[in-house]
């Protein structure tokens, strides 16, 4: 057993117009009401960021942007500041997601700036790392974690890590329906946790929260919640269904 409070967090992606949004949030947050030992978290697209935190202003539910700037105002289009996202109701940022690495090429620099940015202004970053297929059969899964830990973290303080949240969401596993084992799962998240405890302390190793993220579903999340190092999900598909989701907050 350990203290870290399960997190169950929702990524709806680019989905979702403003009604379907309030109501998916409406009806997420009526489940969560009784989810008392665990946090339930959505990350809603940036334009429904403000009226889902607005439905659920009463909830338990927290809010969190799916990408963040590290400035707070500026030239910077088509960008999301921290402080936006604070002014919208929300608390969190999603960084580093594989779909911004590989779609949009956003580089290990860039994602490390996006973390401090987040850290300055308060935000709880869900930092997430994971390994493609190809890395995953050239047997460089650990390399590659190891890689994006210490570049996206870098210059983090020991202070600060109380803030982050790691996510590992192997790109193979990402709305494929693969979910990794809860072996290979586990097995990754333990190889995270002990890096954590060589880049800062074994305290905050053994604090911070590791979700894991790829096709989490209502019929694996028992399984997957289970393992000693997995603390969470941070799921996509099944966060888009209200009863699918609520779920997998439910998890025993
Ligand atoms: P799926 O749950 O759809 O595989 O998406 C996972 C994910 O990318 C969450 O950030």
């Amino acid at each position: 057993m350990n203290n870290r409070r399960p997190l169950l967090a929702g990524n709806w992606k680019m989905h979702t117009t403003v009604m379907d949004a309030c109501q998916l949030a409406a009806e997420i947050g009526k489940c969560s009401a009784a989810a008392k030992d665990r946090d339930v978290l959505l990350a809603p697209p940036y334009t429904v960021l403000s009226e889902v935190a607005h439905v659920l202003r009463d909830s338990n539910v927290l809010i969190a942007s799916q990408n963040v700037c590290w400035e707070k105002q500026g030239a910077f289009t088509g960008e999301i500041s921290p402080t936006m996202v604070t002014s919208a109701g929300g608390s969190a940022a999603i960084i580093g997601h594989s779909e911004r690495r590989q779609i949009f090429h956003e580089d290990a620099e860039i994602i490390n700036m996006r973390v401090h940015g987040a850290l300055k202004f308060g935000l709880i970053a869900i930092f997430c790392v994971g390994e493609t297929l190809e890395e995953r059969e050239g047997d460089k899964t650990f390399e590659v974690l190891e890689g994006q830990l210490k570049e996206g973290l870098a210059g983090v303080s020991q202070e600060n890590m109380e803030k982050v949240v790691v996510a590992y969401e192997p790109v193979w596993a990402i709305g494929t329906g693969k979910t990794a084992t809860k072996e290979q799962a586990q097995e990754a998240h333990a190889f995270i946790r002990k890096l954590l405890a060589e880049m800062f302390e074994k305290s905050i190793a053994d604090s911070v929260r590791i979700l894991y993220g790829g096709s989490v579903k209502p019929d694996n999340v028992d399984d997957l919640m289970a393992q000693p190092d997995i603390d969470g999900a941070l799921v996509g598909g099944a966060a888009l269904d209200a009863e699918s989701f609520c779920r997998i907050i439910n998890f025993s």
